[in-house]
C-alpha cells in the first residue's frame, strides 16, 4: 500500500502514507487472504487485490472525513484537520487512482467485480447523503443503504480471494455471503459505537452521525416509536449544539432501541456463521469464524 501511493506522487503519497501508517484493523485484506486459503492462489495476485481493496477503503475514509468534518481518524488528527479539505479530498482521489493501478495486475473478471462493487458502494453513499436529516427514513431503507455501502465492501474481498484461488462457484458464493453479512453486522456495530462508544478507544470522534444527520438503526427505530416527540424535534434541524446532540443520544439510549440494534447485529453475525458452515474445512476457516464474534464483542 505504501509503495502504491508513493510511486506516482511523493507529496500526495506522504499524506496518504500517514493514514496508512496509523493502520486500522485491515479487515478487508484479512478477509481476502483467509478466503483464498480455501483454494490455491498466486501470492502476488492476492497482494495486489488486497492492496487495491484496502486502498479503496482508505480513499473512502479520506472523503468521508471531509464530508463529516471529522477531526480524528485512527487515533490521530484526520487529514482534513491537518491539511484542509481540498488536500484531503485530492489525496482521497489520488489513493483511488493508486487502487486502480493495483487493479491493473488482476484478471479482467476480478477488475469487473471490483468496479461493480465500487459503483454500488458509491450509490449507497449517495443514497445516505440524500437522506440526511430525514427523520422519516424507514429503518428498512436504511438497512438497504448499509447493504450497498458496507456489505458490498466486505463481500468483495471474500469473493475475490476465493475466485483468485480457483474455488468453485458455490463456495465463492458462500464466502461472499459470509462477508456481506459480516459487513452489515460491522456497520450496525460501528453505528452503535458512534452512539454509545468511547472516542479514545475507537480512535475517531463519537456523536458524528447524529450531528451530520446520518441516522442509524437505533435512532430511526426510536423516531418511529415517537414521530413527533422531543427526539424528532431535536434531529429535524441542522447544526445541533454539543448539548443538543448529547440530549438526543441520551433519548435514544433511554428508549430501548439500542437493544433492538444489538439484536440485529446478532441476527447478521448468525447468518455469517451459517454461510461459513456451508463450506468444507479449510485453513482460514477458524480465523474467519472469529471475525463476526469479534465484531459483536466490540459492543461489550
Ligand atoms: C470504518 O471501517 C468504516 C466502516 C466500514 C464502518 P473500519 O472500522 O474497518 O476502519 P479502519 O480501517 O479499521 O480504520
Ligand atoms: C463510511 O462509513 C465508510 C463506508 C462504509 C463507505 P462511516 O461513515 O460509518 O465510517 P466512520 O464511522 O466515519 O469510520
Ligand atoms: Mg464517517
Ligand atoms: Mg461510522
Amino acid at each position: 500500500m505504501y509503495e502504491a501511493v508513493t510511486a506516482p506522487d511523493a507529496g500526495l503519497g506522504r499524506i496518504a502514507g500517514e493514514l496508512i501508517r496509523h493502520g486500522g484493523k485491515r479487515l478487508r485484506p484479512r478477509l481476502l487472504f483467509l478466503s483464498a486459503s480455501l483454494g490455491e492462489a498466486s501470492e502476488a495476485l492476492l497482494v495486489h487485490a488486497a492492496a487495491a481493496i484496502e486502498l479503496m477503503h482508505v480513499a473512502s475514509l479520506l472523503h468521508d472525513d471531509v464530508m463529516d468534518g471529522a477531526a480524528t481518524r485512527r487515533g490521530a488528527p484526520s487529514a482534513n484537520s491537518l491539511w484542509g479539505n481540498a488536500y484531503a479530498a485530492t489525496t482521497g482521489t489520488h489513493v483511488l487512482a493508486c487502487a486502480m493501478a493495483e487493479l491493473a495486475h488482476l484478471p479482467p473478471d476480478a477488475v469487473s467485480a471490483v468496479t461493480e462493487a465500487a459503483f454500488t458502494v458509491c450509490s449507497g453513499q449517495l443514497r445516505e447523503t440524500e437522506h440526511v436529516y430525514d427523520t422519516e427514513l424507514a429503518a428498512d431503507e436504511h438497512l438497504e443503504i448499509i447493504g450497498m455501502k458496507t456489505a458490498t465492501l466486505f463481500g468483495l474481498p471474500c469473493r475475490l480471494g476465493a475466485e483468485l484461488a480457483g474455488c468453485d462457484p458455490g463456495h465463492v458464493d458462500a464466502l461472499c455471503r459470509f462477508g456481506q453479512q459480516l459487513g452489515i453486522a460491522f456497520q450496525l456495530t460501528d453505528d452503535l459505537l458512534d452512539l454509545v462508544g468511547d472516542p479514545e478507544s475507537l480512535g475517531k470522534p463519537t456523536g458524528t452521525d447524529l450531528r451530520a444527520g446520518v441516522f442509524s438503526y437505533a435512532v430511526l427505530r426510536a423516531l418511529q416509536q415517537d414521530p413527533n416527540g422531543r427526539l424528532a424535534a431535536l434531529l429535524r434541524h441542522e447544526n445541533l449544539t454539543e448539548g443538543e446532540a448529547a440530549e438526543a443520544a441520551g433519548l435514544v439510549r433511554a428508549g430501548g432501541t439500542v437493544e433492538l440494534a444489538r439484536e440485529l447485529v446478532r441476527t447478521h453475525t448468525g447468518r455469517a456463521a451459517r454461510a461459513l458452515a456451508e463450506l468444507p474445512d479449510f485453513p482460514g476457516r477458524d480465523a474467519l469464524a472469529d471475525m463476526p464474534r469479534r465484531t459483536a464483542s466490540r459492543l461489550r
